[in-house]
């Protein structure tokens, strides 16, 4: 019916007894928002922690589903239970055994992913009590965690698994049980994280019910169509088929929201306006159904996945090769949470160019059936139904009720195969589906059919290629014929969407080889006549890695044996928010309750990269309803520029912008979705300004630095290049980093309402700059301005000069409308906005000698600063300064600049700019090695006393005894002999190791940073403690808890920290430099000395009596119970001038050994195997410590290997969020993942003989990248290639592959640069 005559709605049912919805729907009513947009407040775009129980109608059986939160619009949820992280278990009454579990194996640093992986582990276990670790890695391949590196949220889902071989396959023949323990220590006696015997058991009796009359509703054979009107769209969900129909046809612009995967995203990011929406999901006809093999298109691919899984053994093999080849590309899709609500019909129909299913259906000769209005037809998928980007041939009136699935026929083979740019989760970029079909017993071609994705606008048919091949026999020459066919026919211009043009060209080449052989194996079979070894057939056509099952090994040391069993420093204690993490219960900055009157702020930014503003029109958004105020430069009170190093950046840009993402002006609203569509209706012209500069080369040739630049040398290299054996030259390009923490950058600015007071609730690692920016800003004292932090979720660094930014335009707002404002970045503009790690350019010339040894080296750093300086000029004296890396070299010559750009402001990222640094020195060092044939780092490295290149004296003892210790336990020469073997048996799967030293200097450069404490003792013997450090997730607080407890004497259940505040502990540094710990703990040392020694004389009346009652005895003798501790840090400096000082305390050393095995043919790889032995004296908290290594090392893995950030050519940056921007899951863990501390390293220099340890790991993450260049070396010399290639970061499967040089990335023309304009600038 039309949609005026349809009938006002009911009500919207569902069921929960849970806060968090109750939360929810307060909110709804308050606001008018919907509920997907604020679920995403709480997890944004990610599964947030919410499963969805649905009772199925056919089958009343009840189906948990974990799902995205912000891909569900409300209205979907009638008739479902809704179940979130809080409703399983809450520290109130009882936690869930999932929760328990994670946060004790010390699987929540940050807190802000916890939810998603409780929810998504507690729908795997709803479903299926005994999971495989196959099913658990499964359920958690959707869920983003950015602080872990999953290795321990993994381990503790892992206690829920029954499986009794742990390693079923591990690629290497071996078996993990098989495996010899490296160490002499017995089980019993080693150290342990976690104890799996206090869990709690899984009970499944007590899981919560599915509600009664839910299921009586389900059963109700009274079912009605539902009509929700909201504020501009309606929403209608029909019962029935027809009705469905009769809807379509009269409003065929509506969509059919079924998993609203694809419709919701443009809603949300491209704005797009549907004023109906169609929701069949309660048409019963319309859900799965299977008939023989017609699925009902309302399926979803969770439920397609297991029809086809359940169908297929119950057949003959050779009639179910479509189905198998069909649940081979289902396992990759997406996410379970995706596939989990994203239907059958909608992925067919959203016709995306890279859909995975779209080309398989199409070669496996599917059909669809439709249903106009008056009757049913069909219509093949094939490249007919595919007409252009998301356009089908399907009138719009039309709905496909089911699909067809066909058996297919002896002599019918099909393949499904895909590359994406991370395993799983990830779009392809390249995806296929082939059927080839052969005469009768014979080897010749009788049908084929071959479809890519990834090649166009849509899927698309290689019909010439198909045509070569029909009615020939199935052999190299034909095959042979095809592949030059293939090449002329998927053409792609230099330009194409999408870039990666020549490894997209080449995977069409490879797939189809793939493709060949598979048949050629099964052939084999079929004829029993072939002619391939069955090795190179095994090692090509299956996954090596079946079952990704890891087996861990984590020493640390142990706590020496006098030490009191209830002094905490040592213990691997959980991080002390872990469980109030897992039940959903820790509040973030954007947990905050809205406040009376509470206004949300969206900002406006800069469309242009290089531009004056020649208007800026508010007037249509001021009319907007619900928008309060537009906030421009004009607005701000006090300062509108943040002055560093002499350079001024301003917060809302007035007459001129140099980025595209500059802020330009802010508009208040009462709520989010106001604020967003009034910033949509700001008009802004501009005046293109000449030359923008993007790229360090451009930088270079326009002279376009931010001053100074930096040079620092020891001996003299221009004579020492005379004297040497051989020179040689090189360059490498580090690409920069999103930091990509889960919680996005987020604030409240409340106005007390007197005497110009500002209360400022931050996710800041920085209270004071925030406060002191806000002061500048809107001209008031510092006293003014308090700045409150809980918790973070996530910093890595980028939260520690953006954020007062930020705040700073939000204060303004606040104060010019005398209202509470909130502002929390979505993903898109906070990636947009807010910088990324330097990206850098290195180039470089060694002199050395024929022994190994170098004698000079010359090295330029060309870091990309973006539009403003922020802390790029440190960064590069970072660089600097940590350029020699572990090596000796006499003559040492370093420049560095800070380039000036016309791209967002880059900013310090964990490392602070040391794993781009570092890199250049040691792909120097590969490149030697490689010419020279031999290993040659040991024979360059630091022994006995040693002088750094800016004259300060150190010990490399632990750093040797860190890489001497890491080859031992890799057993890295016996791998090694055993990898090169792999390589000489394999022709397109090659091995790769890598062994790489670190030593990292540890603490500010600049003296005067230093930190306070303030320590409170209650007259209840309660302590409350305050420091200037940020707990993000690197457990700060949980050390600075142990620390209090040690020196107290008193358990650490007697000690809370509640927040970080400026008008507790005033004037602090940033949590940052690794150095938190170190600072804080020595504070809060320094503070709880005092207080015990004050009760000396207490305890000295009373030795027998108890905590509580000394501090009563002390209250009742008026001593103070509150004492605040200083510590000023060590007296650190450079000298530029005369290049040299003692910048750092100290240094952190360690040594990491990987191997991978990489594809050559698509450049996919797999961490085989890491070792990684760290030095960080005697560690406070070990799993603690641990977790920040191996999150660290996870972070530098995606650095050098996956992570890409892209811009258009005008600057603009396309990959803005985690559908573009892949950083490592839970596939990318290595497979072994060895983690030992060093035992007996002691530092005088940091608390109790620790070390500072957030940030040195990162940069050993670059192990997996020489590892994968170890490989690529591999693949190239068996085409001839030797000696030293450029390979840049991130080693990409792209760079990966078309480094290899395979005969097929040697068929692709490669365009000549400055021919075309790229898609994609190489910054
Ligand atoms: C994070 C993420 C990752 C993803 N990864 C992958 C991936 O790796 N590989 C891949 O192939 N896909 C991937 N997808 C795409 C996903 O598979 C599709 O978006 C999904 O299948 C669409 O189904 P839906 O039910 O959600 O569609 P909806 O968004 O509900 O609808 C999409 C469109 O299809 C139309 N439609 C729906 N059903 C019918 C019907 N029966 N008849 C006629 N029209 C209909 C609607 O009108 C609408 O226009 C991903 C999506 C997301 C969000
Ligand atoms: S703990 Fe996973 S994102 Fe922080």
């Amino acid at each position: 019916p039309p949609l005026r005559s349809l009938r006002m709605s009911s009500s919207l049912t569902f069921s929960t007894k849970f806060l968090i919805i109750k939360k929810i729907i307060n909110r709804l009513i308050d606001t008018g928002r919907s509920i997907s947009s604020i679920i995403c407040c709480f997890s944004p775009y990610f599964p947030a922690g919410l499963i969805l129980r649905f009772i199925l109608h056919l089958h009343h059986t009840v189906r948990h589903y974990a799902v995205n939160a912000c891909l569900l619009p409300i209205c979907q949820l009638h008739g479902a239970a809704v179940t979130t992280v809080e409703g399983i278990g809450s520290t109130k009454t009882r936690i869930h055994p999932v929760q328990e579990r994670i946060a004790k194996a010390h699987g929540s640093q940050c807190g802000f992913c916890t939810p998603g992986m409780v929810m998504s582990m507690y729908a795997l276990l709803r479903n299926k009590p005994q999971p495989s670790m196959d099913d658990i890695t499964q359920a958690l391949a959707g869920n983003l965690c950015r602080c872990t590196g999953y290795r321990p949220i993994v381990d503790g889902c892992r206690t829920f698994c029954q499986e009794a071989n742990c390693c079923q396959t591990n690629g290497g023949g071996d078996c993990c049980l098989d495996v010899k323990d490296e160490t002499d220590e017995q089980d019993h006696e080693k150290p342990q994280l976690f104890n799996k015997d206090e869990f709690l058991p899984l009970d499944p009796t007590q899981e919560l019910i599915f509600p009664p009359e839910l299921i009586l509703m389900a059963e109700s054979s009274n079912l009605k169509t539902l009509t929700f009107y909201g504020e501009r769209t309606s929403w209608v969900s029909p019962t029935s088929l027809d009705e469905l129909v009769q809807l379509k046809s009269s409003n065929p612009k509506a969509p059919l929201v079924m998993g609203n995967t694809n419709v919701g995203p443009d809603i949300k990011f491209k704005g797009v306006l549907h004023p109906l929406i169609i929701s069949p999901t309660r048409v019963v006809d319309f859900s799965c159904v299977p008939a023989g093999v017609w699925v009902g298109a309302g399926c979803n691919l969770s439920e397609v996945q297991s029809l086809l899984e359940k169908l297929a053994p119950q057949f003959p093999k050779e009639k179910t090769e479509l189905f198998r080849a069909l649940i081979r590309q289902l396992r990759n899709l997406g996410s379970q949470q995706i596939r989990n609500v994203a239907s059958l019909g909608g992925n067919i129909m959203s016709a995306y160019p890279n859909s995975d299913l779209n080309p398989v259906l199409a070669a496996g000769n599917c059909k669809s059936s439709l249903n106009p209005p008056g009757g049913r037809r069909e219509v093949h998928l094939n490249q007919d139904f595919f007409v252009s980007f998301g356009k089908t041939v399907l009138k719009p009136e039309e709905i496909i009720v089911s699909v067809f699935i066909p058996f297919t026929r002896e002599g019918e083979f099909v393949g499904a195969l895909r590359q994406a740019p991370r395993k799983e989760a990830a779009f392809a970029t390249v995806t296929t589906g082939m059927r080839v079909f052969f005469s009768e017993r014979s080897r010749v071609v009788q049908e084929v059919s071959i479809y890519y994705g990834g090649m166009g606008p849509t899927t698309v048919s290689a019909a010439k290629t198909c045509a070569a091949i029909v009615s020939k026999p199935w052999d190299d020459e034909t095959l042979s014929r095809a592949y030059d066919v293939l090449l002329d026919e998927l053409d792609l211009p230099p330009s194409a969407p999408g870039g990666k043009v020549e490894f997209r060209r080449s995977l069409t080449l490879s797939l189809l080889f793939k493709f060949n052989l598979e048949v050629l194996q099964k052939l084999r079979e079929m004829v029993r006549q072939g002619t391939i070894s069955v090795s190179i057939l095994s090692k090509l056509c299956c996954p090596t890695f079946g079952v990704i099952n890891r087996l861990h090994l984590l020493f640390h040391q142990h706590v020496s044996k006098d030490q009191s069993a209830h002094d905490p420093v040592g213990r691997p204690i959980m991080h002390r928010s872990a469980i109030s993490q897992a039940t959903g219960e820790a509040v973030y900055c954007d947990d905050i309750p809205k406040t009376d009157g509470e206004l949300f702020m969206t900002v406006v930014t800069s469309a242009r990269a290089h531009a004056k503003i020649t208007s800026l029109d508010v007037s249509e958004a001021l009319r907007l309803p619900g928008v309060v105020d537009v906030i421009t430069a004009k607005d701000i009170p006090g300062k509108n520029v943040r002055t560093e190093f002499g350079y001024d950046e301003e917060l809302l840009a007035e007459s001129q912008v140099s980025c595209v993402g500059q802020m330009i002006c802010a508009v208040v609203a009462d709520t989010r979705v106001h604020a967003k569509r009034g910033a949509a209706a700001v008009k802004i012209s501009y005046e293109d300004l000449p030359d923008p500069v993007f790229t360090a080369e451009d930088a270079i040739e326009k002279s376009s630095f931010f001053e100074p630049r930096r040079v620092i040398w020891r001996g003299n290299v221009t004579e020492a290049f005379k004297t040497v054996d051989q020179l040689h030259e090189g360059e490498i390009r580090l690409a920069g980093q999103e930091h990509f923490y889960m919680e996005t950058q987020s604030m409240l600015v409340i106005p007390v309402g007197e005497e110009t007071e500002f209360k400022v609730y931050a996710s800041s690692q920085w209270p004071t700059l925030t406060q002191e920016a806000i002061a500048e800003t809107l001209n008031i004292p510092s006293n003014r301005v308090t700045c409150h932090v809980k918790r973070i979720g996530g910093g890595f660094g980028g939260k520690v000069t953006k954020t007062p930014l930020l705040a700073s335009v939000t204060a303004v707002a606040a104060q010019k409308t005398s209202r509470p404002v909130r502002f929390v970045l979505e993903r898109g503009d906070d990636m947009l906005i807010t910088g990324a790690r330097h990206p850098v350019l290195g180039r470089y010339k060694v002199g050395f000698m024929k022994d190994g040894r170098i004698v000079a080296a010359d090295i330029q750093y060309y870091s990309n600063a973006g539009h403003t300086i922020d802390e790029s000029l440190m960064i590069v004296e970072k660089i600097l300064l940590h350029m020699d890396n572990a090596y000796n070299i006499p003559n040492l010559h370093g420049r560095g600049a800070a380039c000036r750009t016309n791209l967002p402001s880059n900013t310090s990222f964990r490392g602070f700019g040391v794993p781009q640094g570092i890199m250049i020195m040691e792909n120097m060092i590969n490149d030697v090695a490689v010419l020279l044939g031999r290993p040659i780092r040991e024979i360059n490295m630091y022994k006995g006393p040693s002088v750094t290149h800016y004259k300060m004296e150190f010990s490399p003892e632990n750093m040797l005894r860190c890489w001497n210790e890491c080859k031992v336990k890799s057993d890295f020469s016996n791998r090694r002999k055993a990898v090169d073997q792999f390589n000489q048996q394999n022709r397109w799967k090659k091995r790769g190791m890598a062994i790489l030293p670190i030593k990292y200097g540890i603490a500010f450069a600049e003296g005067q940073f230093n930190q306070v404490s303030l320590v409170h003792i209650y007259k209840d013997g309660s302590v409350l403690v305050t420091h200037g450090g940020t707990e993000m997730g690197q457990g700060i607080h949980t050390k600075i808890q142990q620390v209090a407890s040690r020196e107290l004497h008193i358990p650490t259940s007697k000690i809370y920290i509640s927040e970080t505040s400026t008008n507790t502990v005033p004037n602090t540094c940033p949590t940052a430099a690794s150095f938190g710990t170190d600072a804080n703990g020595m504070a809060v040392k320094n503070a709880c000395m005092t207080l015990y020694q004050r009760l000396e004389p207490i305890r000295q009346k009373d030795p027998k009596g108890s905590w509580e009652s000394w501090i009563d005895a002390a209250y009742f003798e008026k001593i103070s119970l509150s004492a605040t501790g200083y510590h000023g840090g060590p007296d650190l400096y450079m000298d530029w001038d005369k290049m040299e000082g003692q910048p750092y305390a100290y240094f952190t050393y360690g040594t990491c050994c990987c191997e991978v095995e990489l594809d050559c043919l698509t450049g996919d790889y797999r961490t085989v195997r890491t070792d990684l032995m760290v030095d960080i004296g005697r560690s406070v908290n070990p799993s603690v410590d641990i977790g920040q290594i191996e999150g660290a090392f996870m972070q530098g893995l995606g650095l050098y290997t996956l992570e890409e950030l892209k811009f258009s050519p005008f600057g603009l940056l396309y990959t803005r969020g985690p559908s573009q921007y892949k950083i490592p899951a839970v596939c990318d863990t290595p497979l072994r993942f060895n983690v030992y501390l060093l035992p007996d390293s002691d530092n005088p220099h940091a608390i109790y003989s620790s070390k500072g340890i957030g940030e040195p790991i990162v940069f050993l993450g670059s192990s997996v990248f020489f590892a994968i260049k170890d490989a690529v070396a591999a693949a190239r010399s068996d085409s001839g290639l030797v000696g030293p290639f450029s390979l840049d970061s991130p080693a990409t499967p792209e760079r990966a592959c078309l480094a290899c040089s395979s005969p097929f990335t040697k068929k692709i023309p490669v365009s000549k640069p400055g021919s075309f304009k790229p898609w994609a600038l190489n910054i």
